[in-house]
């Protein structure tokens, strides 16, 4: 069984798990990373959203993609409150180290972050989160904003398929940082994202891209639009 997985730019993924279509993150009207021809979210459909945190560039169309296609939003508890008041009607909330299954043999685990997480409102989102999704053998951890931390080794010790790491630095882990964050996670793959999507967090991901292969662990430079297959 094949996982595909879109990049819209900065941290927004769709993921299509055998027909179950999972957007991460959907920062994408207003990205400037996200190709013109993608940003009309009027035409994504989607099954579950994962939320990891109450910026902006994470929660961005959210609310909008849920009211249109009635998806299921994956969020930290605290930030159920804020998503049912504005019109979200499915929410599936949790918390750090919790997981649920989205379908038979399809589930997410909601990993810790170090990173803030404000509501739009100014209203606290709680704890700012990853995601771990698990389809059968195979695994995709989505660090989301944060910095390093050495727990990443516990995240899924022996078989983890890919992992997606911020780079941008700034406001989450920078190169070096998301450099040792592969030696610990033990990924057998890794992609990049959070960089350059505005000069704050401009970075050489090309040079980062073959540092990791230097590391023995496959990676490759995505440009927004991509879909690869793990
Ligand atoms: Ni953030
Ligand atoms: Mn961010």
């Amino acid at each position: 069984m094949s996982i595909k997985l879109r990049w819209y730019g900065h941290n927004a993924w769709m993921l299509d798990v055998q027909g179950v279509k999972i957007l991460i993150d959907p920062f994408i009207s207003n990205s400037p990373a996200s190709p013109e021809e993608m940003k009309d979210v009027s035409q994504i459909k989607a099954d579950f959203i994962l939320v990891s945190h109450g910026h902006n560039d994470h929660l961005g169309d959210t609310v909008k993609i849920a009211r249109n296609t009635s998806a299921t939003v994956v969020a930290m508890a605290d930030m159920a409150g804020w998503l049912h008041g504005n019109g979200v009607q499915n929410i599936l909330d949790m918390n750090l180290g919790g997981t649920v299954m989205l379908r038979p043999g399809l589930s997410v685990k909601m990993t810790y972050a170090a990173h803030s997480s404000t509501l739009p409102d100014g209203k606290s989102g709680g704890n700012s989160c990853g995601f771990l999704i698990t389809m059968g053998e195979k695994n995709i951890y989505f660090a989301c904003d944060t910095a390093l931390f050495s727990d990443m080794q516990l995240i899924c010790p022996e078989n983890l398929t890919l992992a997606v790491l911020p780079i941008g630095d700034r406001y989450t882990m920078g190169p070096a940082d998301a450099l040792s964050a592969v030696t610990l996670l033990k990924a057998r793959r890794v992609l990049a994202c959070h960089y350059s999507t505005w000069p704050l967090i401009r970075q050489d991901v090309e040079k980062w891209t073959a540092q990791v292969r230097a590391l023995g662990v496959d990676s490759e430079v995505l440009t927004p639009g991509n879909i690869i297959e793990v």
